[in-house]
């Protein structure tokens, strides 16, 4: 199974990425997870998308496409993944038709994850996330079962993102309404796009998730 999550920052994409990854095994392919870990490892690569991260803005298409094309090659895809991040704008998404059809392969759904701009203000600035494993909770909305330890790596490490903070914040839905919305229109043409949404609770969007990929 291949499925593309897209929606705006803070729609719960990474979320929900990680209990489809649990659930039906399949690798979740973050993007933002794998550009931060180069960041945090001081890789030229990491060194020269720093600064862009944290404006919001976004990473060149040519380092995605070949970051993704790279990842989606490895034995642990061979069944399918769940995109999370990728594609961001029309060339990546073009990119991706490609590779897959090198393979004769081709993607089984898009989910779009519908959430009100003023919710995801405040699930932004509410964010932290286990330095270990990436996982993602909030102070109101999703705090770890036992607090300061993470649910899915034990570590008692956690983040605050950078670009989570006001001005990047804004920058970020500024590049999402500029240059992903489009993949909106991209999908629906191609009848793949299922609408999600994303202001439910944690746990009803994972049921909606579920019901569709039931009908896939
Ligand atoms: P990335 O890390 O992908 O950030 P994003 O798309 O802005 O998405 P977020 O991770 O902020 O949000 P999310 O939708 O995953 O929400 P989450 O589940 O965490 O990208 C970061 C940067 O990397 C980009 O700005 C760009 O610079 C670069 N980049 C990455 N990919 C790129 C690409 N393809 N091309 C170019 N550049 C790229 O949830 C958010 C919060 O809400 C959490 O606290 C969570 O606990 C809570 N929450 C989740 N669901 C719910 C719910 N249903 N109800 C209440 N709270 C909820």
């Amino acid at each position: 199974m291949k499925l593309i999550l897209l929606g705006p920052p803070g729609s719960g994409k990474g979320t929900q990425a990680k209990r489809i990854e649990q659930t039906y095994g399949i690798p979740q392919l973050a993007t933002g997870d794998m550009l931060r870990a180069e960041t945090t490892s001081g890789s030229a690569l990491g060194r020269r998308v720093k600064s862009i991260m944290d404006s919001g803005e976004l990473v060149s298409d040519e380092i995605l496409v070949a970051m993704i094309r790279d990842r989606i090659a490895q034995r642990d895809c061979r069944d399918g993944f769940v995109l999370d991040g990728f594609p961001r704008t029309v060339p990546q998404a073009e990119a991706l038709d490609r590779m897959l059809a090198e393979n004769n392969s081709r993607l089984d759904a898009v989910l779009e994850f519908v959430v009100d701009e003023p919710d995801l203000i405040g699930r932004l600035s509410g964010r932290f996330t286990c330095r270990n494993c990436g996982a993602s909770y909030h102070e109101l909305y999703n705090r770890p079962k036992v607090d300061g330890v993470c649910d899915m790596c034990g570590s008692r490490e956690f983040d605050r993102r950078p670009d989570d903070q006001p001005d990047a914040i804004r920058t970020r839905f500024a590049a999402y309404r500029r240059q992903t919305e489009p993949l909106l229109n991209y999908y629906k043409k191609r009848g793949i796009l299922q609408k999600i949404n994303g202001m439910a609770d944690i746990d009803n969007v994972t049921r909606e998730i579920e019901a569709v990929i039931a009908g896939i």
